[in-house]
């Protein structure tokens, strides 16, 4: 068990910086996720704790010990990767006891590594596989058996670089919760790469979200979603994901504020004292964009999704000077559709209208000034 902490870190390939000053601290026992589109330096960020990058600049610690010039066979760290890379030749049991015959300082005693590679195997439900060759084993075993590799360690932290993407969709969401289960057992470190939001959401005690090398936000699945940090944020985590309306920020006579959008009005408690007529994109989640007949916002419905536990309204609203944007609100699922062209009304819950600098795409509060 340990932390892991990043302070300052950068990673440069020539002209190209795949992490950029990168500040983070892994608590020891957590189960953190990296999360972000393609390219936004997530494997870089796992590589450099493993020891597999050099570091450009900054400093990264494991537990209290500064790791950059540390060998990675030293660092005490297993990782588990999207290919499997398996030994074909070798039985599952083999394949698992590989990483403990690898090193002869090291080496333990026949009869330890039988026990470690038991108690592996019985975590993750492999005892009757012991005899088979990979080839023999569906998808999700071979992924366990790649887990068990790691787990005969013993180490101080898992890492592991999307290791779900080579299954079926059934199977990744059995998975996750096996992975889950995993984290309690072990009372180890993890820290997972993916760019797929349910799976961070689902697993991670926090979550750090990337985008262009640089840490946008990290928080718990609920603060990140809830409590968005930015635009790029907001937008990310979610799915449908949140509707954004640009606008400019109203103050009304009697002091409630909100968001004009051409014709129409998004009140908002969240515009900060002094924001009249600031430039900002108001976001709402599709929970939150209610069907109502006294609603502000006006659109034509232009089709529905009815999907047993709720209905998905795709809607165009008209935003001034001919611009509309798609919205989607969750609605009830009993009842008959809407026609198409129909003309809505939603109502929005003004504390859970998140507005966001047009510019900087940051979040604004209520109590900035
Ligand atoms: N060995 C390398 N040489 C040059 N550029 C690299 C190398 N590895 C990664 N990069 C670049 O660094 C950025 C981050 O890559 P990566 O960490 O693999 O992203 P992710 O895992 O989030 O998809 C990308 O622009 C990628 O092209
Ligand atoms: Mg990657």
């Amino acid at each position: 068990m340990s932390s892991i902490t990043f302070r300052g870190v950068t990673k440069r390939y020539g002209d190209v910086t795949a992490v950029s000053d990168l500040d983070l601290e892994i608590a020891d026992n957590e189960f953190m996720v990296l999360l972000g589109p393609s390219g936004c330096g997530k494997t870089t960020a796992l590589r450099m704790i493993a020891g597999l990058e050099s570091i450009t600049e900054g400093e990264l610690s494991i537990g209290d010990r500064v790791v950059n010039n540390v060998e990675p066979q030293n660092r005490d760290i297993a990782m588990v990767f999207q290919s499997y890379a398996l030994y074909p030749h070798m039985t599952v049991r083999r394949n698992i006891e590989s990483p403990l015959r690898a090193d002869r300082s090291k080496r333990l005693s026949k009869g330890d590594r039988d026990a470690r590679v038991a108690e592996a195997a019985g975590i993750l439900g492999l005892e009757d596989y012991l005899d088979r060759k990979p080839a023999a084993l569906s998808g999700g075993q071979r992924q366990r058996v790649a887990l068990g590799r790691a787990i005969v360690r013993r180490p101080q932290a898992f890492l592991m670089d999307e290791p779900l993407s080579n299954l079926d969709a059934k199977l990744r969401t059995q998975t996750r919760a096996e992975l889950v289960q995993l984290h309690t057992d072990l009372a180890t470190t993890f820290v997972y790469v993916t760019h797929d939001q349910v799976e961070a959401m689902t697993m991670a005690t926090r979550v750090a979200i990337m985008n262009d090398g640089r840490l946008q936000q990290a928080g718990t699945p609920r603060e990140v979603y809830e409590d968005p940090a930015n635009l790029f944020v907001a937008r990310f985590i979610g799915s449908p994901p949140m509707n954004t309306i640009d606008g400019q920020v109203v103050v009304a006579q009697d002091g409630t504020t909100g968001v004009v959008a051409g014709d129409q009005l998004i009140p908002s408690t969240n515009a900060p004292a002094g924001s009249a007529g600031r430039k900002v994109v108001a976001g709402i989640r599709p929970e939150h964009l209610v069907p109502h007949p006294d609603g502000t916002i006006t659109g034509k419905v232009t089709g529905t999704e009815w999907l047993g536990h709720e209905r998905q309204l795709l809607s165009h609203v008209p935003i001034g000077d001919s611009n509309s944007v798609q919205v989607i609100s969750r609605a009830d699922p009993d009842g008959d559709d809407p026609r198409p062209g129909e003309q809505m009304r939603f109502a929005v819950d003004p504390d859970r209208v998140h507005l966001f600098d047009a510019d900087s795409g940051a979040r604004m509060r209520r109590t900035d000034s």
